[in-house]
């Protein structure tokens, strides 16, 4: 349908041990080896290193859920870019819903994170999406098109290329509600035009836009066909073996 490559991404969450996260990703590797779709498994920060060593060799990459923007310092309890690449990490996930809610992450911090994910090599999976009300209000668009204006500020093109974008929907998260692959594909598509609208076709073409949100084995490959879906951000289905290896595929 278009140039880019799927993406399935796991996002763990506060999911399993570092003992647990290594048998886990013994046991993927082997069951997506010949997956259709790139596959990054999105682990706690004290799981990075073990994980990354598992899934040398392997189609899998891996992601970190959080990182501050800056260098190093007096920020107590803080992970920096210079401490995740040099554990291998290739994916930094920001911006997701539940950091902006409980750890107060704003879209100009979000920018920041993604310059400094950038500067040490590695590759942002900015999350945005409304909130039930907001979808009642009729602002989606409005509120994605501005957390996403924000998150790209100064981003070169040839960075933006290499963006991800998690579309999620706050009400379908671990809910069990999905959104309707029309829902979904809609937001997509006006992620994509404001892409446009800033960088122009060549990085519109390149930039890819998962959606997130009770993704499943049974819903994926629907999703994942629509004209501006990219792939998934998984949660819950991302942390069993059987359905993330589906959703790898699909
Ligand atoms: O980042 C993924 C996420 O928020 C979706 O979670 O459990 O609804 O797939 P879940």
């Amino acid at each position: 349908k278009n140039p880019r490559k799927t993406i399935a991404a796991g996002n763990w969450k506060m999911n399993k041990t570092p003992k647990e996260a290594v048998e886990f990703v013994n046991e993927l590797k082997a069951s997506v080896a010949d997956a259709s779709n790139e596959v990054v498994v999105g682990v706690p920060f004290v799981c990075i290193p073990g994980v990354v060593e598992a899934v040398k060799g392997t189609n899998i990459k891996v992601a970190a859920q959080n990182m501050h923007w800056e260098e190093k310092g007096a920020f107590t309890g803080e992970v920096s870019g210079p401490m995740l690449a040099d554990l291998g990490v290739d994916y930094v996930i920001i911006g997701h819903s539940e950091r902006r809610e409980y750890f107060g992450e704003t879209n100009e911090m979000i920018n920041k994170k993604a310059h400094a994910i950038f500067k040490y090599g590695m590759t942002p999976i900015i999350c945005c999406g409304e909130t039930l009300t907001q979808r009642e209000q009729g602002v989606t668009a409005d509120h994605v098109r501005y957390q996403i204006k924000v998150a790209l500020l100064g981003l070169t093109p040839e960075q933006v290329k290499k963006t991800v974008i998690a579309y999620e929907p706050i009400w379908a998260i671990g809910t069990g509600k999905t959104a309707t692959n029309e829902q979904a594909n809609e937001v997509c598509t006006v992620i994509r035009e404001l892409v446009c609208e800033l960088y122009g076709e060549e990085v519109t073409e390149q930039v890819r836009i998962q959606y997130g949100g009770s993704v499943n084995a049974k819903n994926a490959a629907e999703l994942f066909a629509m004209s501006d879906i990219d792939g998934g951000l998984v949660g819950g289905a991302s942390l069993k073996v059987d359905e993330f290896t589906v959703i790898a595929n699909a």
